[in-house]
């Protein structure tokens, strides 16, 4: 029997998939519509090839570099996940194995642990709120988060309540009691271990969100939480700024696609945004975010840190992302599939993996430091960059 260590990021899905019960695999799956926005985040990256060199390569590499003022040790970030159910320990796991590899750790408002034990497992946690419910919560819940340590906030705005998949949405429940556990039993009893790894803890599946507790209430559901914010009015670009005013601190906007939108975020006052598609899970048809990020870093890259998410599964696409322009890069799936796989051993299996692949490809590429890497060490093929609100920008 094996110690539970695998070797790359799509064996940790596999054994994802076996260990998992099916709504709960097909959560994190996800992908909206026909699947086309989170099959080009990972597709482009195949498109984008090296040019390595064979010799006079280095013996030393440095991998590290600072993020949103934090010093880490690679520069991969774990991305906000509201995800439930994938493992007894979920968000706290996942913090102290990005702790114990030097990586920063982002904390979804729809996360299943609260901020102040994340920040506790990981003193370099930035917290990632929605724009749900009225700017008095809003402020109260980003207070709770600088006092419970976190170093930085990530405002994610790319959500637009797509909710169709062809492939079949996965039931989810409101909560997990003993009538939904009986009408889950048969996913429960074909996957065994991760009923077991429940078991142990005395517990189901908490499908609360903690950190969206009214002072003095109790934590919503999921569902409840989400009910809320279909009723909050959408954010304009002032409330952006307002926000960001709020928050004393490095700030990001995430989701960011186009030009004109990065531009409105710099005049917002943001620090850093992540080009990001929610990882296929928002607007399908939205192109690989690979592929839009250039002409984003060419226009603000020099003003703010911009980073990219969506579609990175392997070291080398870290380096194809930060050729391309990135800072840094976030993940998502590829750290759920390690939680699922293997708890917070399986998170630091996946953080390995990366960094392995990251110094590969800055090894044969011949360079000594992240930070060297530039355009000229990637082959893009013709047609590959997507200008989307590059004209819009240019009357801004
Ligand atoms: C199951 C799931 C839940 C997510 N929940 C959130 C969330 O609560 N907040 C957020 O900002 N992004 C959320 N995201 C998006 C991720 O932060 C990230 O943008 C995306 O996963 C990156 O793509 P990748 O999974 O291909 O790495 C979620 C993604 C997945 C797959």
């Amino acid at each position: 029997m094996s110690n539970g260590w695998f070797e790359t990021v799509a064996e940790a899905q596999r054994r994802a998939k076996r260990r998992l019960p099916r709504s709960v695999y097909g959560a994190l799956v996800a992908g909206s519509e026909r699947g086309q926005t989170i099959e080009d985040n990972m597709g482009a990256f195949a498109e984008l090839g090296f040019a390595p060199h064979v010799a006079g390569l280095s013996d030393q590499r440095d991998l590290a570099t600072t993020v949103m003022g934090q010093p880490v040790s690679m520069p991969v970030l774990i991305s906000p996940t509201g995800v439930q159910a994938v493992h007894p320990e979920g968000e706290v796991a996942v913090a102290r194995a990005a702790a114990a590899r030097g990586v920063a750790m982002g904390l979804s408002s729809f996360a299943s642990k609260s901020v102040e034990e994340v920040a506790a497992a990981n003193p370099q946690t930035f917290f990632q709120m929605y724009w749900v419910g009225s700017r008095d919560v809003l402020v109260q819940r980003m207070e709770r988060a600088k006092a419970a340590g976190a170093v930085g906030l990530i405002m994610t705005l790319d959500w637009s309540f797509s909710n169709g998949r062809d492939w079949g949405s996965p039931n989810i429940p409101e909560k997990m009691d003993f009538k939904t556990m009986v009408k889950f039993a048969p996913e429960g009893v074909t996957r065994p271990k991760w009923l077991w790894d429940f078991a142990k803890t005395r517990r189901l599946p908490d499908l609360t969100t903690p950190n969206l507790t009214p002072p003095g209430g109790t934590a919503p559901t999921f569902f409840g939480a989400y009910g809320e914010w279909i009723q909050t009015p959408l954010p304009t670009w002032d409330d952006v700024a307002w926000l960001r005013q709020q928050w004393d601190g490095p700030f990001m906007l995430k989701g960011v696609t186009r030009v004109d939108d990065a531009k409105r975020a710099v005049d917002a006052g943001v620090s850093a945004i992540s080009v990001s598609n929610h990882g296929g899970n928002n607007l399908d048809g939205t192109p690989a975010t690979i592929r839009a990020l250039p002409p984003i870093a060419d226009a603000v890259g020099e003003q703010i840190e911009v980073l990219l998410d969506g579609g990175v599964r392997r070291g080398s696409d870290v380096v194809k992302a930060l050729a391309l322009g990135a800072k840094a890069v976030m993940i998502g799936r590829a750290y759920l599939w390690g939680l699922a796989a293997n708890g917070q051993a399986g998170v630091e299996n996946v953080l390995d993996i990366l960094r392995g692949g990251i110094d590969s490809a800055v090894l044969g590429l011949g360079l000594t430091s992240v930070h060297d890497i530039s355009r000229g060490d990637v082959v893009i093929p013709p047609g590959f960059i997507r200008e989307l609100g590059v004209h819009e920008a240019a009357e801004l």
